[in-house]
C-alpha cells in the first residue's frame, strides 16, 4: 500500500479532508494531527477497521482506545449513564487534551474497549481533526499513531516511520502543541481519578471545575492491576537504555551524579562490549538548561571517558586507547516547569535513536505541577521489560 502524506500546515484547506474522510467512511485508516500526539484514526462503528488499527501497530489486544467526537451531542451515541461531572468537565476543557472513562454504549463494538463495559472519549481541539470527524460524520477511534511500544508521534513524518506501507493517508498539521498524550479520568467508580496523567492536572481541574479528583499516586503501583491497561506496558520508549537523573539543588552533586549513572551503564555493559568488539558507546543526555551548562563549562565529559577507559581496559588488552564515548546533548527550559520538557521528550527520543545511541539520561522533573506527566512518561522509558 502507498502511503500518502496530505499536507495541511501550514495552510489547512479543507477540501483536502474530503478523501481521507471518505476513506474512514469506507473502513480505511487515517492518521491525523491532534493537539496531544498524533493519531491512528479508524471509523468506531467498523469492528473490521479497528481490528486494522491493532494490526497495524502491533498492538495487544487488552488495550482499549480512545474514542475521539467532535461535538457535545455525540456523546450519547458513545456513553450511557453519564454523570453530570463529565459535562462540567468538557465545559471546562474539552475541546482539548482531557480523555473521559464512561459507562459504555453498545451500539459500540466490544473491541473498541477490549471487552471492558466502559469506554473513553474526548473531543480534541486540533483544527484538522475535528475536521476529519466531522466531515466524515462519525465518531473515531485513535489510539498514538506508532508502533506499540515506541514514542508516540508528535510529526507527520514520525508516523511514517513507524506506519509507511501499512496506511493510507497521514494528515500533517506539523507539531503537535503538548507533545504527550492527554489525562484520563475515570468517572466510573465513585470519585473520580486520574489514571494517566497529561497536560490538564488535577489542580486545573479543581480550580477550574471545583471537581476534587482522587489525585494520581505516582508511586502507586499500576502494573499488577491498572485501570487503564495500556500503563502496564513498557512504554514511550526508544531502544535505547532510559536511565533518570534524580533532582538536587546541588548542581556539583548532580553533574557527580551523572558522571556515575554513565559510568555505571558502562561497567553494566562491559559483557556485550567485550563479546561484541563494540569501541564507540553513544551517549544521549537530555537535561535541564542549567544542567546542561554546567557539563559543558566543567570537564565531566573528559573525566567520564578516562574513567570509562580505566573500566574497559582489561577487556581491550592495552587497545583502550580506541574506546570512545561520543556525547549528544539536547537541553530545555525549566524555568517555568516541565511544559518544553514535556514537548520535546518523544521527539528527542526518536531523534537519539536515528542516532542510534546506546544510553539516554534524561532529568527528573518531579518538583512541578506540569512535571507530573513528564516523569510518568519517562519513568515507563524507563522500565527494562516489556
Ligand atoms: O492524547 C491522546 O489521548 C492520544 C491522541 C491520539 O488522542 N491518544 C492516545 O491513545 O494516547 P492510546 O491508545 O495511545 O492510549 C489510550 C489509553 C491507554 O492507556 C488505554 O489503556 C486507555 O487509554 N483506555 C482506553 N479505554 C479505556 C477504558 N475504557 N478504561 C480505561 N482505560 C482506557
Ligand atoms: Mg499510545
Amino acid at each position: 500500500m502507498k502511503t500518502k502524506i496530505i499536507s495541511l500546515y501550514p495552510d489547512f484547506q479543507i477540501e483536502k479532508i474530503y478523501p481521507p474522510a471518505q476513506a474512514i467512511l469506507a473502513g480505511e485508516l487515517v492518521a491525523f494531527p491532534t493537539e496531544t500526539v498524533y493519531g491512528l484514526g479508524a471509523n468506531a462503528y467498523l469492528s473490521h477497521a479497528i481490528e486494522k488499527v491493532f494490526q497495524v501497530k502491533e498492538r495487544p489486544q487488552d488495550n482499549p482506545l480512545i474514542v475521539h467526537l467532535s461535538q457535545l451531542e455525540q456523546l450519547k451515541q458513545i456513553a450511557i449513564n453519564i454523570p453530570q461531572e463529565a459535562y462540567i468537565l468538557f465545559q471546562a476543557f474539552a475541546p482539548g487534551p482531557l480523555t473521559l472513562i464512561l459507562e459504555k454504549n453498545d451500539r459500540l463494538p466490544d473491541i473498541v474497549s477490549s471487552g471492558l463495559s466502559t469506554v473513553a472519549v474526548r473531543f480534541p481541539s486540533n483544527e484538522i481533526a475535528k475536521a476529519l470527524i466531522e466531515i466524515s460524520g462519525v465518531p473515531i477511534v485513535a489510539p498514538s499513531a506508532n508502533l506499540s511500544g515506541r514514542p508516540s508521534p508528535t510529526q507527520a513524518w514520525h508516523v511514517y516511520e513507524d506506519l509507511k506501507g501499512k496506511i493510507p493517508y497521514i494528515l500533517d498539521g506539523g507539531k503537535s502543541s503538548y507533545g504527550l498524550e492527554s489525562t484520563i479520568v475515570d468517572l466510573t467508580s465513585g470519585k473520580a481519578e486520574i489514571l494517566r496523567p497529561g497536560h490538564i492536572s488535577a489542580q486545573d481541574i479543581i480550580q477550574k471545575t471545583g471537581i476534587h479528583l482522587m489525585e494520581y499516586n505516582r508511586n502507586k503501583q499500576q502494573v499488577t492491576r491498572p485501570k487503564a491497561p495500556g500503563q502496564k506496558y513498557r512504554h514511550y520508549s526508544p531502544a535505547a537504555k532510559v536511565m533518570i537523573l534524580k533532582e538536587n539543588p546541588d548542581l556539583k552533586a548532580r553533574l557527580a551524579d551523572l558522571e556515575k549513572t554513565i559510568l555505571f551503564f558502562i561497567k553494566e555493559k562491559r559483557q556485550i562490549l567485550l563479546e561484541t568488539g563494540q569501541k564507540n558507546v553513544r551517549i544521549a543526555l537530555f537535561l535541564s538548561a542549567d544542567i546542561a551548562k554546567s557539563f559543558q563549562e566543567s570537564n565531566s565529559s573528559k573525566l567520564i571517558q578516562e574513567q570509562a577507559k580505566a573500566l574497559v581496559a582489561d577487556l581491550f588488552s592495552g587497545q583502550e586507547s580506541d574506546f570512545k564515548l561520543e556525547f549528544f546533548m539536547e537541553s530545555y527550559d525549566n524555568s517555568k516547569g516541565a511544559a518544553e520538557a514535556a514537548h520535546k521528550l518523544y521527539n528527542k527520543f526518536r531523534e537519539f535513536d536515528r542516532k542510534k545511541v546506546d544510553l539516554i539520561v534524561c532529568t527528573a522533573e518531579a518538583q512541578s505541577d506540569s512535571g507530573i506527566a513528564y516523569m510518568n512518561r519517562l519513568g515507563k522509558a524507563a522500565i527494562d521489560e516489556v
